[in-house]
This record gives C-alpha cells, structure tokens and sequence, in this order.
C-alpha cells in the first residue's frame, strides 16, 4: 500500500505541491476562511504557507505561516455608523483600502519571506481589491488562483471576462427589487461609475503599490487577467443564479465543519430552553459592544419580553440591564450551536458566511445588515422566504418583536430554508473536495489557458460590440441616404419625361 501511495505520489505532480496561500485582510472572516482552506490543502498532502496578519495556534503538519502583525489601527472603525451610499461604498472598497495592502507588501517580514526564495507551484490570493497580489504569480513564476468571499462581480468579472447582464445580475452594492425599471437604471449607472472608478482611480494605485516594492515589475495590465482560476464563495442554495464563465468555480459551503460536541454548560443551557433559543451574533469583525445605546435598549426591551432564551455573542464580560432568559458568551461554536434542535431562529449581520452556515442547519433568520455584501445577502435570504430583514440603524423594538413573531410562528421561513437546506446538500462531491480538486487541476495543468474565454482578448468596445454597433448604424444612415438619393433621382427623371409627355 505504501509503495502504491509513493509511485502515485512521483507520478502525479500535483501530490505534494508547494502552495503559497496570501489572505491580507485584517478581518477575521477573512483569516478563518484562508486558514481553512490552506489547512485542507495540507491535511492532503500538500505544503502550504499561509501568509497573514494572524497566526494559527495548532498548524497541522505541512502548514508554515508567514504573520504579518498589523500595526494597531488609530482609531475604531464604527461600523454601526456607517451608512453611506453604495456608490460612495464602492469608492471606499476599492481605493480606501489600499493601505492595507501597502502595509502587507512593505511589512517587514513579508520582505523577509520574500528574500527566503522559496519556490511554490501555486499561488492562492483573497481578491478584495487586491489586483497587485497576483504580481505574485509573476514573481514566482507560478499560476494564480483567486478566491473571492463574494460571488461573481464587477469587480472581479474583468479579470475572466465574465458576462453580467445587468438587466438581471444584482450589484452587490445596489439594493432593490432586480428587474424594476429603477432597479436597472440604478445597475447601468452603478455599472458605469464603477468602470470609471476601477480604470481611472483603483488600478493605476495597484499598478504604483506594486512598481514601489517590486522595482522593474510591469505594468498591471500585463498580469491583471492571469489567474487560471476564480474560486468563489457562492452558493445556488444561497446565491442567485448568475452566468460564470469555466474559469469559475463555486466553493460556497467549504468552512462548514462536521459538527462537534457542545461544551457542557452550553449544551446544558440549550437543553433546558423548552421554549426554544434564539441565536444571535453580528460575526467575528463587528462588536455587538460597540452598537449605539438607542438600539441596544431596543434590543433588550424586545428580547426581555421573549418566552424564547436568547444565546448572544457578546464580546464584554457584563451586559448592564440583561433580562433572565438572555444568556451572553464572548465566543461561540455557532455551527455546532446551530445544530442543537431548540435553535429556532438566527439573528444574524447577513454576513454570508453566517447565512451559508444557518442555512446548512435549516435556521431561518432575521437580518440587520449595515454594509457590504450584508443588505444584498438579506434580501436575497427574503426573496427566497427564509429571512427576514431590516437595516440595522431602522431597529426600534417593536419592529423587531414584530418580526421575530412573525418568524417564529409562521412555518413558512422554516420550510422554506429547510428546502434551501436541501438543495445546499445536493451535490456529487462537497464544497472542500471541489477546492481541492480545482487546486490540484490548476497545478496540473499548470494553469488552465484551455478555459479562458476569448472575450479576454478583446477591447472594452469590442467587448460591447461598440464598434460593430457604429459601424452598423454608419452603414445604415448612409443606404437611407442612398435610397434617398436613387429615389429623388429617378422622380426627377420622371417628372422631365412627365413635362416632355405633356409639351408634346
Ligand atoms: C505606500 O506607503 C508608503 C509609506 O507609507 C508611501 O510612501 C507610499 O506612497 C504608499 N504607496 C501608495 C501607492 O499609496
């Protein structure tokens, strides 16, 4: 058997590769999502280095990591606040973050890694306004997969060329019903505008991030369409339907653990709440301690007058005016607290992985989302009957009794993602076994050149049949004309013989 193991490990080139995984983002949705994949990766064989701002407390065998300690951030960022127009969001998502990645590219130990000069036969990057990572590829000379948290977009779609009719693909940032006339006014304008910030504001900053710390490196067109692959976090069961070109891959569900055992006082706690518990954490970046006074007074109000048991992330250790059946915890197995059978409802931030996970357990939910991806994700979730939702900063207690009411006691929500959940778990291999199959395809085929698109050839207006259009309406005005023309000719002709008829 070991002899079989070692011939089919020198035979096939993608057992044991080098896999240099670079998740740069601060948050820790971000980090877990990274760590969990890197750590798939390894648990089959193969060598990985994780570069990060974190550090993983139990690497598995074949994990390194590479941490990229952030300074401390001046001041809090109040997300509780932060409503601001999706336009204006988008702005700040691609050109306001690129200090971030100023900081991973000139970190210290990054530069130490780098002077290492390892050698690695895949590069796995998290796009999120990240285009100057795939340089990475250039500089190890091996072929890029991207993994983005968000489904296909238009920040991601240019670089694979993929199609978005924004006749029906929701922005991830637009909110309202898809198919309205306003609603795809407001997509064309969105589209536009966020071509315009992309090519004239966000790119020319990759391409200087990455000319300041790799001198002589090339311009960023030349490796802005080089990942072989897009690995994305999206779901049928979750997200909506959408064209994706083959170079796409849905992974959407890969976090999701096999569950464990609760701890004993929690499993005690779910056990004695007859009435059935409602779950509620905002996700590991935002801080339930940090919400305004005004909506944490609504909050317990309505909690207070619940026969449920409340389980709530709370990341202090005391919550002043705590009714009895709240019970608060600063950290919590929320995939196993979801697999209890008296968890009735998920009050969540809309995060998509927390959706993916309630879903998974057939939890329906309400949603309070503040910005992001979030707002998209809850009106899908209601779209689809599973949730409920409204902004975070529309919270008032009654409104919110009102919907939790709603949930609890009309069977539809818990139907409907039960069927949700169903359809999650309907496929011929898992979300962690696609990953890895796509990662080993790519590093066997060192790269996947067979599935880029020809659209990747093309211009903008060649893209969007511009020119064909022009030249279609050129020729168009110019046989009118020409109709125009042969017509007065010949009536011209007709009325001299008419005149001659007549003076003869
Ligand atoms: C990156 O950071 C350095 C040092 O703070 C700064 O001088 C440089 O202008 C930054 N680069 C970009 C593209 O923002």
């Amino acid at each position: 058997m070991r002899y079989v193991a070692l011939v089919l490990c020198l035979i096939s080139v993608s057992e044991c590769a080098r896999i240099l995984g670079i998740f740069h983002l601060p948050g820790k949705s971000h980090y877990a999502a990274g760590n969990t994949m890197m750590k798939i990766l390894a648990e089959r064989g193969h060598d990985v280095t994780l570069i990060s701002p974190f550090k993983e407390k139990n690497p598995p065998k074949n994990f390194r990591d590479v941490v990229l300690t952030p300074e401390a951030p001046k001041e809090k960022f109040d997300f509780f606040n932060f409503n601001v127009h999706p336009l204006l969001q988008s702005y700040i998502y691609s050109v306001q973050t690129s200090p971030i990645l100023n900081a991973t590219l000139s970190h210290p130990e990054f530069k130490r890694f780098l002077e290492s000069k390892q050698k690695f036969d895949l590069v796995l990057m998290e796009y999120f306004f990240s285009d100057a990572l795939k340089y990475l590829g250039v500089y190890f000379n091996a072929p890029v997969i991207v993994y983005s948290a968000l489904d296909a977009n238009s920040w991601i779609n240019p670089s694979v060329a993929n199609p978005m009719p924004v006749s029906y693909v929701q922005d991830l940032l637009a909110s309202s019903d898809v198919l309205s006339f306003p609603s795809r006014l407001e997509r064309t304008f969105m589209y536009v505008c966020n071509s315009l910030i992309r090519n004239f504001l966000y790119l020319p900053i990759q391409d200087k991030l990455v000319k300041e710390h790799f001198p002589g490196a090339p311009d960023i067109d030349e490796y802005f369409n080089n990942a072989a692959l897009m690995l994305l976090n999206a779901d049928v069961s979750v997200n909506a339907p959408i064209p994706k070109v083959p170079a796409m891959v849905d992974i959407g569900g890969f976090h999701i653990k096999p569950t464990k055992p609760l701890p004993k006082d929690l499993q005690d706690v779910l056990d004695k709440a007859v009435n059935g518990v409602v779950y509620f954490s905002m996700g590991s970046n935002l801080q339930s301690a940090q919400m305004p006074k005004k909506t944490l007074a609504a909050l317990l109000a309505a909690f207070s007058k619940l026969k449920e048991t409340v389980l709530w992330k709370w990341e202090e250790d005391n919550l002043p005016g705590k009714p009895d059946n709240v019970i608060i915890r600063k950290w919590l197995p929320q995939n196993d607290v979801f697999a209890h059978k008296n968890v009735k409802l998920f009050i969540t931030h809309g995060g998509i992985f927390s959706t993916m996970e309630a879903v998974y357990h057939g939890i329906p939910c309400l949603a309070f989302p503040i910005f992001g991806d979030q707002v998209l994700n809850a009106q899908r979730a209601s779209e689809t009957g599973y949730a409920r939702w409204m902004k975070f900063h529309e919270i008032t207690e009654e409104k919110v009794l009102s919907e939790i009411d709603e949930i609890l006691n009309n069977p539809k929500y818990s139907e409907n993602v039960k069927a949700r959940s169903r359809i999650m778990l309907d496929k011929p291999i898992s979300p962690a076994d696609r990953l890895v199959f796509w990662v080993e395809y790519v590093i066997r085929h060192k790269g996947a050149d067979h599935l880029r698109v020809a659209g990747l050839e093309l211009t903008w207006y060649q893209y969007l049949l511009v020119d064909v259009i022009f030249f279609v309406a050129i020729c168009s005005v110019m046989f009118v004309l020409f109709v125009k023309y042969v017509l007065c000719y010949l009536f011209s002709i007709c009325r001299k013989s008419n005149s001659k008829l007549k003076t003869q």
